[in-house]
């Protein structure tokens, strides 16, 4: 038997509803799972399936409409809005489908941001953020700004940017989603490596089974329910 501490989150019941005007549309129906520590996990589904809400909850981006979420040993709905986002600044890395880097910084300024937020001093800041760009290969590129890089190397300078900090949980949301099969498959290698390297929790959503190639855990999910959760 695992002891709590071991998982990185637990879902008890957890319902997301969302209010379209006068319309409820529930994207999560009920979900209760446990999603192991120092793994890689990934969430399958189809477009639509709930993947993207599931992730929001997990970030504790969003709140749940019922049930318990409690990411690293801390129950989410006991935390105000402001110790919600400082517990993200310090605990979660996210790596989107889209990017969302800063387009007026560098690869350099975009990788350091985190640390910013966290008020870590000068030295340290510029330690890790070199070590962090040599790590995913884009030293020679740290002052390309974001339309200066290729799709593959913004997102080698997102995963830079979700780990600098040394998160417990990092989650990506279709990060190869935009990007063509070789260099989404280079992306998912070099996420592989860093989430070996860092033991760190990955949770990685796809609709794309060909993600779960090296998966450890796989939870299948379908029209805002857990379908199966299976080792691999
Ligand atoms: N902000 C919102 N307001 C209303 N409905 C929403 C909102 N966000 C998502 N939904 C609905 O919730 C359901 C789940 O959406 P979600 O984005 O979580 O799916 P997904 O699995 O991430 O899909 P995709 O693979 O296309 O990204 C869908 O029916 C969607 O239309
Ligand atoms: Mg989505």
């Amino acid at each position: 038997m695992r002891n709590n501490s071991e998982f990185a989150v637990r879902l008890t019941d957890v319902k997301k509803t969302y209010l379209m005007g006068k319309v409820e549309v529930e994207a999560i129906k009920g979900i209760s799972l446990q999603i192991p520590t120092k793994r890689f996990n990934v969430i399958i589904g189809p477009s639509g399936s709930g993947k993207t809400t599931l992730l929001n909850l997990l970030g504790c981006i969003d709140i749940p409409s019922a049930g318990r979420v409690e990411v690293c040993g801390q129950d989410i709905a006991c935390l105000t809005d402001e110790q919600a986002s400082d517990f993200r600044a310090e605990n979660i890395g996210f790596i989107f489908q889209n990017f969302n880097l800063i387009p007026v910084l560098s690869a350099y300024e975009n990788v350091e941001y985190p640390l910013l937020l966290m008020k870590k001093p000068v030295k340290e800041r510029k330690e890790l953020t070199l070590k962090m760009l040599d790590a995913v290969g884009l030293t020679s590129h740290k002052h390309h700004r974001p339309n200066e890089l290729s799709g593959g190397q913004r997102q080698r300078v997102a995963i830079a940017r979700a780990l600098v900090k040394g998160p417990k949980l990092v989650l990506a949301d279709e990060p190869t989603a935009n990007l063509d099969s070789k260099t989404g498959q280079s992306i998912i290698d070099l996420m592989y490596a860093m989430q070996a390297e860092n033991h760190t929790t990955f949770i990685f959503s796809s609709h794309d089974r060909q993600v779960m190639a090296h998966a450890e855990k796989v939870f299948e999910i379908q029209d805002g329910l857990l379908m199966q959760d299976k080792e691999l």
